[in-house]
């Protein structure tokens, strides 16, 4: 596949329909994991304050071969930097660890315990956004109620939101899925393998029938659910295979049967509480 294909965002610009993460990467691996992923073709990078690999993954996007403006790198403001002023220290820290004059996305990354905060949090991203510092801005963790509350008290909308999403937790999260594709609301789909902790026979029949791993057969289905899952892994093999699902596509019945599997099974916090 000569380009992975995009979506357009709400704000300026595309983002990749598949992306990169680097969570629980050590900096050696995620310098080694990112170098191998731009080449395999991923064009989108997601990494975080938090963790604790900005530097080695800015250094990877600096070294690949890919020219900058074809990457789309993510990070995110971390819980204790909530609050416009430590928001836009923390955006410069990120930056200069980062190695990088901009970012492609910043993201609040968890709604936090206070409301005022997060509403100066996101009025600090919306002056990055329009300085140009970085190029699109959004949420995650956000359930349809902080959402909405943001909706409600701005100019300018979130780009993204990006929330667990698998198999295993779909009918807890379709609400909010719904809820973002009709507000234009790009749904990035966070630990899109379960964090390789989950499986289920039909996952791997449904592999066997396309001939696809039942990662694969994973990735496939969240992006058929217009979602952009963000597969990490520092397995070379893994890495190319997660990429290798754009050569078929699962049929509505395989679709719906996927569906299905739902056991409300969340790996990460849930945000449903926070004020
Ligand atoms: N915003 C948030 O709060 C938030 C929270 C969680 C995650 N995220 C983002 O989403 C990204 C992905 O989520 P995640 O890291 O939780 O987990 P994930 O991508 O669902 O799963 C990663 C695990 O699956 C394994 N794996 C990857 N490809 C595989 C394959 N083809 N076959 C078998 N095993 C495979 C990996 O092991 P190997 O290394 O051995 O391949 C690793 O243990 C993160 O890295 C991060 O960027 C964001």
């Amino acid at each position: 596949m000569d380009q992975v294909p995009s979506l357009r965002l709400n704000t300026r610009g595309e983002i990749p329909v598949i992306g990169f993460g680097t969570w629980q990467l050590s900096p050696e691996d995620a310098y080694s994991s990112v170098i191998e992923a731009l080449e395999v073709g991923y064009r989108l990078i997601d990494t975080a304050k938090i963790y604790g690999n900005e530097e080695a993954v800015g250094e990877a996007v600096r070294n690949s071969k890919i020219p900058r403006q074809e990457i789309f790198l993510t990070t995110k403001l971390w819980n204790s930097d909530h609050g416009y002023d430590s928001a836009l220290k923390a955006f410069d820290a990120s930056l200069k660890r980062l190695g990088q004059d901009y970012v492609d996305l910043y993201l609040i990354h968890w709604p936090g315990d206070d409301r005022q905060r997060r509403a100066d949090s996101w009025t600090a991203l919306r002056d990055l956004y329009k300085e140009g510092r970085s190029k699109a801005i959004g949420v995650s963790n956000y359930t349809v109620r902080h959402l909405q509350e943001l909706l409600d008290s701005t100019d300018t909308p979130p780009a993204v939101n990006q929330i667990e999403f698998h198999p295993f937790i779909y009918h807890e999260q379709k609400e909010l899925l719904d809820f973002c594709e009709a507000e234009g609301i790009i749904f990035e789909a966070y630990s899109p393998l379960a964090r390789g902790r989950r499986s289920d026979p039909l996952l791997e029949e449904r592999g066997a029938k396309y001939g696809k791993s039942t990662s694969q057969v994973m990735l496939r289905w969240a992006l058929q659910h217009g979602t952009v899952p963000l597969p990490r892994s520092a397995d070379e093999g893994h890495i190319r295979e997660n990429f290798e699902v754009f050569d078929f596509e699962l049929s509505s019945v395989d679709m719906e049967a996927i569906d299905k599997i739902n056991q409300t099974d969340r790996t990460a916090w849930n945000p449903t509480n926070l004020p």
